[in-house]
């Protein structure tokens, strides 16, 4: 895999020592109160299961399936392929991601989790991209802000390739061009 990857961005014991930080957190912010943590699959199905893991307070999880991507361009129509199975009415809901990018995926996601009428709805992302935002939108809780370049690891693709490399990396783009 090594031949398709520029450089490494962040290492896995950063990642470690990061998702440590948010999960900490989050347990402290919610405390006391209902919680479901809504993982947006699969970009973020490794982050969630290694954030969840941190939060050592009740919670509930469920997933969401949302595609707007097709190799390194947005496609800018985002499908939610498959939708929640929880019930989240007077539950707090902790939406997750492993990047945001545009903001055009989390802005839609929250509008459809709105309908199942929450008691609040923040957002956690493992990376953002603040620079390349289309939509106004900041998130609640972010591992790590980064640079304007393709990245894939940690649950992260380029074409459903890279996602189970451990750490985040930029590809070459003789890898996609
Ligand atoms: P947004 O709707 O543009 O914010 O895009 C969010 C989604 O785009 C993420 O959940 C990823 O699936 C994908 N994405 C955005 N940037 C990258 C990247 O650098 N590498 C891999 N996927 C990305
Ligand atoms: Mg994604």
């Amino acid at each position: 895999m090594k031949n398709y990857l520029k450089k490494t961005l962040i290492s896995e014991e950063k990642i470690k020592t990061r998702v440590k930080e948010l999960a900490e957190t989050i347990a402290k912010d919610y405390t006391g109160e209902p919680l479901s943590v809504i993982g947006l699959s699969n970009g973020a199905l490794i982050f969630v299961a290694d954030l969840i893991r941190g939060i050592n307070i009740p919670l509930h999880l469920d997933s969401l399936m949302a595609s707007s991507y097709s190799g390194v361009e947005s496609t800018g129509k985002i499908d939610i392929v498959s939708g929640m199975k929880l019930p989240v009415k007077n539950r707090h809901v902790l939406i997750v991601d492993d990047i945001l990018d545009t903001g055009r995926t989390i802005t839609k996601v929250i509008k459809l989790v709105e309908k199942g009428s929450p008691l609040s709805i923040k957002t956690c992302v493992f990376l953002d991209k603040p620079s390349r935002r289309v939509v106004d939108y900041k998130a609640d809780y972010i591992g790590f802000e980064i640079e304007d370049a393709f990245v894939v690891g940690y649950g992260l693709d380029c074409n459903e390739a890279f996602r189970n490399l451990p750490y985040i990396a930029i590809v070459k783009e003789e890898f996609y061009k």
